[in-house]
């Protein structure tokens, strides 16, 4: 009886906590957009009717939230453009994607990430960096990549070997990233998605 009870009330709570929608994006429990609802851990921003995640918590660049999956605690985030005419990404002023280690999001181990203009200081394996590379694809296809060309470029699988907190870029390591999350290598560039995913502990 008293489990049953305990059960109904939190259920009550997390559905009573759970946060407006944002523009026509939903946001699950217990993802927060305001003080308001969610989990104050978990916090995401509403700007412009769309969601948004924040890297570290003071100051901090802004990603845009393309999808949210509730049901496996993951959701995912759009890279950081490259700035036109240079191989620079835009977050490059926060030294790259950079997580709070004291809140609950990680970087998945589905992430192939892109490195471009790397100095060759930082070449060690598993970094794939080889003339078949995907960062060439993307460097002679797409426009975005195209102030990479002719620069140093590798990719690798963020997988547990290495931190699942960052995502560095900085001036004499690489200036820019992508990411494409779940990629093989019979898939054709066309249908490459752009993303970085994220996952969250869930609440206890
Ligand atoms: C929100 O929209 C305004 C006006 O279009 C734009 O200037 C601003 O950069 C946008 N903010 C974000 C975080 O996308
Ligand atoms: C590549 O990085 C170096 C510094 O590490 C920088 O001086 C150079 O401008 C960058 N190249 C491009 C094309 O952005
Ligand atoms: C680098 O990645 C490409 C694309 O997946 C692959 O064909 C190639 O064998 C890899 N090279 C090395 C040295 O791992
Ligand atoms: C990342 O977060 C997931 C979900 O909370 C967890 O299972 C995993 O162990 C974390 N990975 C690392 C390397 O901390």
């Amino acid at each position: 009886m008293m489990i049953l009870i305990l059960s109904v009330v939190t259920l009550f709570v997390s559905g009573f906590n759970a946060c407006p929608k944002c523009g026509s994006f939903e946001v699950p429990y217990p993802l927060s957009t305001s003080e308001n609802c969610g989990n104050p851990k978990y916090k995401i921003y509403c700007i412009n009717q769309t969601l948004h995640f924040k890297s570290s918590s003071v100051q901090g660049f802004f990603y845009e939230i393309l999808s949210i999956d509730p049901y496996s605690n993951k959701l995912i985030i759009l890279p950081p453009k490259i700035l036109e005419n240079t191989c620079y990404s835009f977050d490059i002023g926060f030294g790259g994607l950079q997580l709070d280690e004291d809140l609950p999001f990680n970087i998945s181990t589905r992430n192939n990430v892109m490195l471009f203009n790397c100095s060759t200081n930082i070449l060690l394996s598993p970094l794939n960096c080889s003339a078949k590379s995907f960062c060439r694809q993307f460097e002679a296809v797409v426009k975005e990549g195209s102030g990479c060309r002719n620069t140093v470029c590798c990719h690798f699988l963020k997988d547990t070997s290495m931190t699942s907190h960052r995502i560095r870029v900085r001036v004499g390591g690489c200036t820019a990233y992508t990411s494409v999350v779940n990629l093989n290598s019979g898939t054709p560039i066309q249908s490459w998605k752009y993303g970085i995913e994220l996952q969250w502990a869930p609440p206890y």
